[in-house]
């Protein structure tokens, strides 16, 4: 049987008040869990970088794992892992920053990508862009050219994809919420 076609944002599932009162949580399970919304999205976030040269996709913890991952075998690029605190084996840099509902502390191993090399930032949603942000301070930090950043999802009305833009990173994203 045929299966009807829907639109990737519908994939999405809306949770208020998670994880604190006023927000509302953007759950991307229900895409992942769909076979061709999944191939959609990561086709649509390789597009605009196939045919050019990135060396290495860098993911954010968590979620930005799974997309990142995929996106990577896609360029056959290598990928670069950018970790909540204390859980890289190796000497790190990292830095604290605030998001949507809460702060935290990213790391990223020194030897992580060689100098110079093209970066593609993945994740799977961006709010207030603290999150993304740290990362590309931290990308640049141990020599990173950050090529662009790619988001499933962009919160515009809280303004992190203009944050980014402002540091010269270019930003594509696939679909807004309010
Ligand atoms: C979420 C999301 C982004 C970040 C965006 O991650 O996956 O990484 O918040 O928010 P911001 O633009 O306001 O910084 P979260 O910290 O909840 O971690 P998780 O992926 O481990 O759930
Ligand atoms: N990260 C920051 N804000 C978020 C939201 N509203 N939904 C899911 N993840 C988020």
């Amino acid at each position: 049987m045929e299966r009807r076609h829907i639109a990737l944002k519908d994939s999405i599932r809306s949770i208020p008040d998670y994880p604190k009162p006023g927000i509302v949580f953007r759950d991307i399970t229900t895409l992942l869990s769909d076979p061709r919304a999944f191939r959609r999205a990561v086709d649509a976030l390789v597009h605009p970088y196939a045919g050019g040269r990135i060396d290495q996709v860098a993911g954010i913890e968590a979620r930005g794992f799974i997309l990142g991952g995929a996106v990577a075998h896609q360029l056959s690029a290598g990928f670069v892992p950018v970790r909540k605190k204390g859980k890289l084996p190796h000497k790190t840099v990292s830095i604290a920053y605030t998001l949507e509902y809460g702060t935290d502390e990213l790391e990223i191993h020194v030897d992580a990508i060689k100098p110079g090399d093209r970066v593609l930032l993945v994740d799977d949603l961006i709010a207030t862009g603290g999150t993304a942000t740290a990362a590309v301070n931290l990308l640049r930090q141990i020599g990173a050219e950050v090529v662009a950043a790619c988001f499933v999802i962009d919160l515009p009305e809280i303004g992190g994809a203009q944050k980014l833009r402002d540091l010269d990173v270019p930003v594509r994203t696939l679909m807004e919420f309010e």
